[in-house]
Order: structure tokens, then sequence, then C-alpha cells
């Protein structure tokens, strides 16, 4: 299997390290292969750099497994976006302590955007000592040497903080699908929304090069992949650090131009580097979803301006009024903040009523966390609690009420989607439509990774059901 194979010397010195563990592996494992679990918190981008994670092991000879019990090797990779992601992780190290007893030469090691946040990876590295491998999103590249050092030494192994600012090509991935999966185009981000860690724990924006992204895009199709998502913190400013480079805009039309059966899908789209040529290029694209996931966070002037997000109001219902024009049956989706510090009730009624301007098919509705070190982590937030909670149902309510409007009105037609899974029984498979709504029907497990019509016959709050439509009717 191909190793890392391109970019800086130093990265080939990692295919060495990966012979290393592979013979270290040979006496350690317990089975008869080296097992390792991985469990992956966090958004795609955390669960790309897991496939990563996995396609390094699995150079070493690792299998995997899905749970950590029979694991000789055992690693969190974890999410620092609000507390409760961090909370579980805690949580889930803990509960590993007998584990390791019974088993000293199990390696538990912790990686991800937590372990960028200095004050989070020295309390986890003081309260568990039986973690013996600590690496943030940095040294990812480093990977095997890290593991080769934990594994060799009787030192336990910790890296962060040692951003270098490169994109590191050439490291191998292991895909979790067969038929959806992830293309990062980019890392970092250089926006400082003041709520928000990520730009902390991942650097600041790099691009990969657009040969390589078409050359993966292409592998990909090529392989047999249905539904490919492009990756970034902000798509929309693709390029930006590079000489020379296509716009995302240019990007995806040249995706677009390869040949085959496949959606082409790219999460996440900034409002405010969302420009009326993005739109243009999906409304006349073959393979782009008809489906734009614009987060605006907040519907009041006051709260944007806080939260640092270079938009206003009506400069997002600009864009997203003109994507309506232009894309028909455009689905959007959206991420909402309720509670950020300061915020007061009439603030928060200017979000409900963006939410019911725009219609979104689904949100991703969060309730304010503040995270250490991020500019709005200081600011005055005197509402309590139990208020932000009574707003947050507020909103579920409202978007229930939309979205359950939009997937009635989805009744009667009939859906391109893709099979994804089985749901469990009954023979029901779920799919999903290009607009990203899951609608489940009724047909052999065999249809699973390949594209399908259903015609709507049932609408849920969220979900469709419908009957798949043979080719020959
Ligand atoms: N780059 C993306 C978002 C990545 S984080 C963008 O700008 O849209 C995913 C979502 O988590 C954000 O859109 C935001 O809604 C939410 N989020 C980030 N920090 C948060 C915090 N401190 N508290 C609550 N929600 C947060
Ligand atoms: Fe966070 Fe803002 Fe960057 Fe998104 S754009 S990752 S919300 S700082
Ligand atoms: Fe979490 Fe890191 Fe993503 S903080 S949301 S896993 S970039």
């Amino acid at each position: 299997m191909e190793k890392f194979s391109t970019v800086n010397d130093f990265d080939y010195t990692q295919n060495e390290y990966i012979d290393l563990v592979y013979e270290i592996m040979q006496n350690r494992k317990r089975g008869e292969k080296p097992v390792a679990f991985i469990r992956t918190y966090g958004c795609q981008q955390n669960v790309a750099d897991g496939e990563r994670i996995k396609g390094m092991l699995e150079a070493s000879g690792f299998i995997f497994n899905d749970k950590p019990d029979n694991a000789d090797f055992i690693l969190f990779n974890t999410c620092a976006v609000r507390e409760h992601a961090e909370d579980r992780v805690f949580g889930n190290v803990g509960a590993l302590k007998n584990l390791k007893a019974k088993y000293p030469n199990t390696l538990i090691a912790l990686c991800g955007c937590m372990m960028e946040q200095k004050h989070i990876a020295e309390r986890m590295y003081k309260s568990f000592p039986y973690v013996g491998l600590v690496f943030g999103t940095h040294a990812l590249h480093q990977f095997p040497e890290l593991l080769y050092k934990a594994l060799s030494g009787s030192k336990r192994v910790y890296l962060r903080d040692n951003d270098d600012n490169l994109v590191h090509e050439g490291i191998p991935v292991k895909r979790d699908g067969s038929f959806k999966g992830w293309l990062p185009i980019m890392y970092g981000c250089n926006n400082f929304c003041t709520y928000c860690i990520v730009p902390y724990v991942r650097g600041r924006e790099r691009s990969r090069k657009s040969s390589i992204i078409l050359s993966k895009a292409r592998d990909m199709i090529s392989s047999g992949y249905k539904d490919i998502t492009l990756l970034g913190q902000n798509v929309n400013s693709y390029g930006k650090n590079l000489k020379d480079s296509l716009s995302f805009a240019e990007l995806i039309k040249e995706i677009d131009d390869i040949e085959g059966d496949y959606w082409l899908r790219f999460m996440t789209s900034h409002p405010k580097d969302c420009t009326r040529e993005l739109i243009d290029v999906i409304a006349q694209s073959k393979h782009i979803s008809k489906h734009l996931h614009l987060p605006f966070q907040s519907g009041s002037d006051r709260i944007l301006k806080a939260m640092n997000r270079h938009y206003d109001r009506q400069k997002y219902l600009d864009i997203v009024n003109y994507a309506k024009s232009k894309i028909p049956d455009v689905s959007l989706t959206s991420d909402v903040i309720v509670g950020f510090p300061g915020e007061t009730y009439e603030d928060f009624k200017q979000t409900l009523s963006l939410i019911k301007e725009v219609e979104y098919t689904s949100l991703f509705t969060f309730i304010y966390s503040p995270r250490v070190g991020t500019p709005a982590a200081s600011m005055d937030d005197p509402v309590s609690d139990e208020e932000k909670g009574e707003w947050f149902k507020e909103l579920l309510s409202v978007q229930e009420e939309i979205a359950s409007k939009r997937c009635a009105s989805m009744v009667g037609t009939t859906q391109k989607v893709l099979v994804e899974s089985e749901k469990g029984k009954d023979n029901i498979l779920n799919a999903r439509t290009s607009g990203n709504i899951i609608v489940e029907a009724k047909g052999d497990k065999d249809l699973i990774g390949t594209f399908q019509n259903v015609r709507v016959t049932k609408a849920g709050n969220w979900i469709l059901k419908g009957e798949f439509i043979k080719e020959d009717n």
C-alpha cells in the first residue's frame, strides 16, 4: 500500500516509522493481528483526520474494531468546539482505567482539537497517567513517529502546538465509507469569530493545491464514490494563500467537469465570502447538489457584529434570495447559536424571524458555550442558562414547523436519492436527496450505494417516506 509519497524529506522518514511500528506490534499484539480502536468526535474535518490516522495504522499492519475491549491501541480524536464535546472525552477516557490495568500493554492515546488547548491537554495528561500518547492536530503527519516512540520507550509522549503552517500531502487514507467520502481542500481558519476555538486549535488557513484536489476527486469518482464532500472551515476563501490559485468557484467548476455519476457537496460556506458567481456555478452544474449550508449564527445585526462575522442580516438575505432565484428548490441549512453573551430576547426574536423568512430544510442549533481564550468568553453574559434553554426550545419548535411544512410539500414528487444504509428492520432502507433530506423506502439492500428514484408518499417532521420507482415502470 502507498505510504507517505510526496512533499518534503521529513515525510519520507515517517515511512520508516511505519515499518518500525509494524515490527514492534508483531510481538506486542494480543490477537492474530494488532487491533486499533479509534473514536472520533466533532466535525467532518476531524473525521477526515481520523481516516488519515487509520490509513497510517493500516500501513503499520493494524486492523480495526468498533469496541475498545480487545484493542492494542485506543485513540480518542477529540473536538473542542463546545464544553459538552469535551466532557464526553473526559468520561470515556476515565472509563478505560480498568482495561489498562488488565492489559498494561494496551496503548491509550489522545489527539485532535482538544489537545491543542494547552490547559486541557495538560489536565488530561495529569489526570490520566495511563494515557501514553498525546498529540495535537498540527502533529498528525508525525503520527507514525510519535506512535513508535510511545511504543518503544518507557516515557509518555506529548506533542502539541508545533504549527508549521504546511500542508502535508501523501499521508495514506483509509476511508470509512465506500461510496460517500470527504475530500479536504483546506485546513485551518483565519476568521476568529469571537465565540469560536477552531482558529486556535487548527491554525491558519492553508489550501491544498488544486492539482492534488482534482486528482483525488478523479480517483474517488473512478473508484465508485457517489457523494463527495469538499471540506474546509470556510471553503469560499479557498486558494487565498496560494500563488495563482483557482478560486473556490473555479475549483468546483473544474471538479464538476469530471465525467461520472456522482454528487458533489461542500462545507462550510461562510456567508461573508459567498459570491453570486458561486451560486451561478451551482445553478449551472451537473453534479453539485442543490444544497447550500450557509451558517448565519444570529439574525441580529448587533450580535453578528459582536461575533465578528463580517456580514449583516441584509447581506445574508441577499445571497439567500439570489440562491433561491437561481437554483429551483434549493435546500438551505444552517448553524445557529442561541445565548451569545449579551444577546437579549429582542435579538433572539430577530433570529426567529430570519429562520421563518429563509425556511431552512434543517438547522444545527447550539447553545453558546464559552471557550477559554476566545474574546466572547470574557464578555458580559447576564442571561441565565434556564432562560437560554427556554429560547432554545422556542427555536426548535419554530424550525420543526418549517421543516415539517417543507417535507409535506414534497409528498407526491419524485426525487433522485442515494441509498445509504439499512434502517434495521422490515427491509427499510435510508436514502438521501440531493438537498440532504432522508427518505425511507422499502427495498433490497443491494440498492445501497446506488442512485435511485423514489416517489414520496408521506412526510414526517424531518424525514420523508417513499417507494422506489422501478426503472422499467
Ligand atoms: N467554520 C464553520 C463552523 C465550524 S464550527 C462556519 O463558520 O460556519 C460549527 C458550528 O459550531 C458553528 O457554525 C457554530 O454554530 C457552532 N459553534 C462554534 N463555537 C461555538 C461555541 N463556542 N458555542 C456554541 N456553538 C459554537
Ligand atoms: Fe469558527 Fe468562524 Fe472559523 Fe467557522 S469561520 S471555524 S465559526 S472562527
Ligand atoms: Fe471540533 Fe475541531 Fe471540528 S474543535 S468542530 S473537531 S475543527
